[in-house]
């Protein structure tokens, strides 16, 4: 069986998580990925107040009894939700981990640490990852150029990032960022990485609570088919390419401001793609490893089959290539 020192610091039998996805990490997703022991993580903040949340980690311990999290996404917002109210709410709701991401996590890591609650912290960067061991955090979880949502402004995709930071980081550290089968998990703990984390190939999960057109254009789209947005206002995102993000790409090349683009990006037309399918609603989040989805998988299927391929290739493919039976 596959195991790394991430598995049992953070109590899961493989080394493979779901990141935090807005909208989509919810309970039907998260205890799938858990019962099929991965590490899955509610997002806080797809809850619209931190008591929603309080009854979301309910509503996914009834469907699971296996360890979850929950993501805490930081975002330098004019007008912020209340992120110690979220804290507060993952605290005394016992769940045993957490996912911060998007900004410096300094002002929440003590309360967790104090409450005895993990902290994985999410980052695009060597040096950022190396500031988050230093505020103490457990783990870091690395996105790389290639992942959907911020990839950061650096560029440095996972084959260079990956490795680069195992050479800075001694904490467990899950390789995040076009990653989506059993190929991606050996390379990733080949390059010091102790597992993988998946947004946009569990989006294409039976149990993701979004449309299925969505899903299904995951199986369609090639890795060429995303955008990254908000390139000149140094907080890129990548998103699935349609009219809307070629529009957003189209203003701003243009020397457009935020507000030229404001209606377009709106949270609330991301939200209606997943909810109606409507696919050229809104800008909604894909990585380049759609270009590595063929299928619509069940949670635990696919958890499986990444685990058992991974062992196949570490057994047969590379094992033969030491004993030089290939
Ligand atoms: C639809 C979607 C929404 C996402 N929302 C968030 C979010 O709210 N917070 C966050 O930290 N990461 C978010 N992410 C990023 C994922 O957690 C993960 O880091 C990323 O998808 C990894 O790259 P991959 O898509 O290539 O696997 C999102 C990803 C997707 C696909």
């Amino acid at each position: 069986m596959m195991t790394t020192r991430f598995c049992t610091e953070f109590g899961v039998d493989y080394p493979i998580v779901q990141g935090g996805m807005q909208g989509v990490g919810r309970a039907e997703l998260v205890s799938a990925v858990a019962n099929a022991g991965a590490l899955g993580f509610l997002t806080a903040l797809t809850q619209p107040t931190p008591e929603e949340l309080t009854r979301e980690i309910a509503r996914c311990r009834e469907l699971t009894d296996r360890p979850f999290g929950v993501n805490l996404t930081i975002l330098p917002t004019i007008d912020p939700p209340p992120y110690a109210e979220y804290r507060d709410a993952i605290i005394s709701s016992g769940v045993s981990v957490v996912e911060t991401a998007g900004f410096n996590p300094a002002e929440h890591v003590p309360a967790f640490r104090a409450a005895g609650v993990k902290v994985l912290h999410k980052c695009t960067s060597v040096r950022h990852a190396v500031k988050a061991q230093e505020l103490g955090v457990d783990g870091v979880s690395i996105d790389g150029f290639e992942c959907a949502g911020h990839p950061g402004e650096d560029d440095i995709p996972g084959l260079v990032l990956i490795p680069a930071a195992a050479e800075r980081v001694g904490i467990p550290m899950i390789a995040s960022g076009g990653f989506a089968d059993s190929r991606g998990l050996v390379a990733a703990l080949a390059l010091g990485a102790d597992g993988i984390n998946m947004g946009t190939r569990f989006l294409a999960t039976v149990e993701a609570p979004v449309h299925q057109a969505v899903k299904e254009r995951l199986v369609e789209a090639s890795e060429r088919e995303t955008d990254l947005i908000f390139r000149p206002l140094r907080n890129t995102a990548r998103v699935a390419r349609n009219s809307v993000s070629r529009k957003v790409v189209e203003v701003l090349d243009e020397g457009g401001a935020f507000e030229d683009v404001r209606e377009l990006v709106a949270g609330s037309r991301g939200r209606e793609v997943f909810e109606t399918g409507d696919l050229e609603r809104g800008v909604w989040s894909a990585g380049l490893a759609q270009g590595l989805i063929h299928d619509i998988p069940r949670v635990g299927e696919l958890v499986r089959r990444i685990v058992a391929g991974a062992e196949d290739i570490v057994h047969d493919r590379l094992g033969a290539l030491l004993t030089g039976e290939s």
